[in-house]
């Protein structure tokens, strides 16, 4: 018997489609548990903190998707810390434009975007949801 090129590769879409799957899952399943306590968050090397060290309850956000906060997931499947390297890892910055980066570690946690600490518990706020808290004491004792 003589299969064409696109027989074969016809013939076997089923077979591809399944390893996509079992691909998938496994990249779900091999996710790493969160701890059941609070994390301190750790602030990048050098930083000079004028406030504490902020406590995040992890198992309190255990409803939302892992990818909201942790959204390099996808491209840096091992990345779950805030300030990894070449993520918000500035600890000082020296000029305007560096202090408005995401690069700058404080505005990872309070900039106005839905990833961000503070961003998520305001928006969800103005919206009548659950949030966490917003004022300064909630998150830095
Ligand atoms: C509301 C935001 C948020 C959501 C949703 C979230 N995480 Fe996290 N997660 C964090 C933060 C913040 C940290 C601490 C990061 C740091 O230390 O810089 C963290 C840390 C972790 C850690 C590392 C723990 C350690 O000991 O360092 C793992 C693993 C983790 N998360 C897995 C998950 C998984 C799996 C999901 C989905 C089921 C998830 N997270 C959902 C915010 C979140
Ligand atoms: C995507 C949205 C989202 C993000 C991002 C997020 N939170 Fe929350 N947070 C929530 C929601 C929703 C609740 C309310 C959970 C509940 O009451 O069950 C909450 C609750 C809390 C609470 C109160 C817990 C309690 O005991 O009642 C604290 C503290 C908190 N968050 C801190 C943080 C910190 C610190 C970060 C960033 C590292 C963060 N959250 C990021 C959605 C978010
Ligand atoms: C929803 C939680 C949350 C709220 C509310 C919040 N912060 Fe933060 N903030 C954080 C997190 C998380 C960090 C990172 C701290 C760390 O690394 O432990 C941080 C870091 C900072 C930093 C940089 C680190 C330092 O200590 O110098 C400053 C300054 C700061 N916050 C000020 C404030 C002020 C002022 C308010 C009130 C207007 C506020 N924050 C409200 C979560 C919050």
């Amino acid at each position: 018997m003589h299969l064409s090129y696109s027989a074969l590769s016809t013939r076997y879409i089923p077979a591809v489609v399944l390893l996509a799957l079992v691909l998938c899952a496994s990249l779900v399943l091999a996710a790493p548990k969160p701890p059941e306590g609070p994390i301190a968050i750790k602030p990048p090397a050098g930083a000079v903190l004028k406030k504490s060290v902020v406590q995040f309850p992890h198992a309190k956000h255990g409803e939302l998707d892992c990818t909201v906060c942790h959204h390099t997931l996808a491209s840096q499947p091992k990345t779950y810390t805030c300030s990894a390297p070449a993520c918000h890892d500035l600890a000082n910055p020296t000029d305007k434009t560096a202090k408005k980066s995401m690069a700058y570690f404080r505005n990872a946690y309070h900039a106005p975007a839905a990833t961000s600490c503070n961003g998520c518990h305001k928006a969800r706020k103005t919206e009548g949801k659950k949030a966490g808290p917003t004022d300064c004491k909630g998150c830095h004792p």
